[in-house]
């Protein structure tokens, strides 16, 4: 399975912070929020997973690419030298792609598009602003769901309060009677006007979706704020392929401004 991160943002609500560090590297325990993101994804069995960064952000790369000489540096330190280990092996899976202009998700995901070409199955896309704390990791628990679904595209929700709903993607579907936490979606809209919004069940930060979305990412016109959507681009799945919606278990931390960083910080279980 293939895995993508769009982690191409200025991270403006972290400025200046993220003049030199990427929200993404910023420290959830010993670890970037990145590096989370990535595991959940290859413990979800991804075996390649495309970071999708930008031209002003070497930095994610410069954190993948693991010189030697850190051996020789932390010779003896034990548990130094284990996560060296846990961060080459995860390394060897991390690929990137950029985003050289800043035209929305729906576009980010689609500068993947290359790296994913031979995909047959649904491709697992994790927000990098969103960390999901639980027993079973989101995507875990969505790929599982998928599978039983004979590889269904799935969307990970998340039940928001009536008054925020303008800030997410919004879903209309039915709860399976066989286990509530399933959707049959039937429409999605990105940032509906409260008095709009067709549920509370907000699209939150996980995906596994149909290699169809990239040829639908292609001819996307923009949306909502004039960006390339990805909601908007499964909507249009939705006209011809199932699209599930799947209440993940546990619980999701907002790492992208500085108040539900810090919150992550006090909770995120490391
Ligand atoms: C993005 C998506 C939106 C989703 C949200 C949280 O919005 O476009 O549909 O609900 O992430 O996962 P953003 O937070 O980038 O504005």
């Amino acid at each position: 399975m293939k895995a993508i991160i769009p982690a191409a943002g200025f991270g403006t609500r972290f400025f200046p912070a993220s003049k030199v560090v990427p929200k993404e590297l910023l420290p959830v325990g010993p670890r970037p929020a990145i590096q989370w993101i990535a595991e959940e994804a290859v413990a979800a069995g991804a075996d390649e997973v495309v970071i999708v960064t930008s031209p002003g952000k070497p930095q994610l790369r410069e954190y993948f690419s693991v010189d030697a000489a850190w051996r020789g540096r932390l010779a003896g330190k034990s548990a130094a030298e284990a996560e060296l280990d846990r961060l080459e092996k995860l390394s060897s899976k991390i690929v990137f792609a950029e985003q050289r202009e800043q035209r929305g998700l729906g576009h980010a995901v689609l500068q993947a598009a290359p790296q994913c070409r031979d995909a047959r199955e649904p491709v697992l896309i994790l927000l990098g602003d969103a960390l999901v704390d639980g027993e079973t990791p989101a995507s875990v628990a969505m790929a599982e769901r998928s599978r039983d679904s004979g590889g269904a595209s799935v969307v990970g929700l998340e039940r928001v309060p009536e008054e925020r709903v303008s800030r997410y993607g919004i879903i209309a579907g039915k709860a399976r009677t066989d286990d509530p936490r399933v959707y049959d979606l039937t429409d999605l809209v990105e940032k509906p006007k409260r008095e709009e919004a067709p549920s509370n069940l907000a699209v939150a930060g996980r995906y596994l979706l149909s290699p169809a979305i990239f040829e639908l990412l292609a001819s996307q016109t923009p949306g909502q704020g004039g960006e390339i959507q990805l909601t908007d681009a499964i909507r249009r799945l939705l006209a011809f392929s199932s699209v599930l919606g799947y209440r993940y278990p546990g619980r999701r931390h907002d790492i992208g401004n500085p108040a539900g960083y810090l919150d992550c910080l006090q909770s995120f279980r490391v």
